[in-house]
């Protein structure tokens, strides 16, 4: 991985900000550097917008970069956000390896525009390479990991330091190598959001306006669905 493809990817994700516009800010080390340009935007160049933050952490990180947040009930002009995996050609994505795959797929959703921002490294040709997280319930956990291993996932319960991460809106998330490779993640997404303590997956199946895509090089590759 290479931090000057993210920092490509992310300049030219910026550069996509107009003077007005209602910002939805992803998470993650690439929406950072997003955050970082924006912010130099409004300095050097007068820039105005308004952001809507889809975790605590770009919450505080955009805060302190001095762009001013709004609730995430208005949709947003354009979304940005990264990506663990981008399947090629159909531009279909897994997100949440930060754990903000709820609040980052309400504002994608809701959004008039939504554009990926992610290194070269994340292109796949199929994805479930990557563990597909899955956001669920702390209450009943154990029986809808059950469930979700009935269909195959094989869920890993995510821990830091021992302790079962947390997600801003107080759920937990269940990592799953199993579905790999998806090749029918409308069915998949369908399949896990039947079950009751299933909140959200990190499969997105929604349309993607563009990819820009870093590379090692400094280059930005452009791909449309
Ligand atoms: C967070 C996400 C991130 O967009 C994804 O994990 C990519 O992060 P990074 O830019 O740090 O590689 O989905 O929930």
């Amino acid at each position: 991985m290479s931090d000057l493809a993210r920092r490509a990817a992310a300049e030219a994700a910026a550069a996509l900000a107009e003077d007005g516009m209602r910002l939805g800010l992803g998470t993650g080390r690439t929406m950072e550097m997003v955050l970082r340009a924006l912010a130099r935007r409004m300095r050097e160049g007068g820039l105005r917008f308004t952001g809507v933050a889809t975790s605590a952490a770009t919450a505080a990180r955009a805060r302190a970069l001095g762009i001013a947040l709004e609730e995430a009930d208005a949709p947003c002009d354009l979304a940005l956000d990264g990506a663990d995996e981008v399947e090629r050609g159909s531009l279909r994505l897994i997100k949440g390896g930060g754990g903000a795959l709820l609040r980052e797929k309400i504002v994608a959703e809701s959004a008039r525009r939504f554009v990926v921002v992610a290194e070269a490294g994340k292109l796949v040709a199929r994805l479930g390479a990557f563990a597909l997280p899955v956001e669920v319930a702390a209450f009943g956990h154990a029986a809808t990991a059950r469930r979700v291993a009935a269909l195959g996932g094989a869920p890993v319960l995510r821990l830091r330091d021992g302790e079962a991460v947390r997600t801003d809106n107080a759920n937990l998330v269940l990592d799953c190598p199993g579905f790999a490779p998806i090749r029918d993640p409308y069915t998949l997404e369908r399949s896990l959001r039947a079950i009751a303590g299933v909140v959200a997956t990190g499969l997105f199946l929604l349309p993607v306006e563009r990819a820009l895509i870093g590379h090692a090089d400094g280059r930005v590759e452009v791909l449309r669905p």
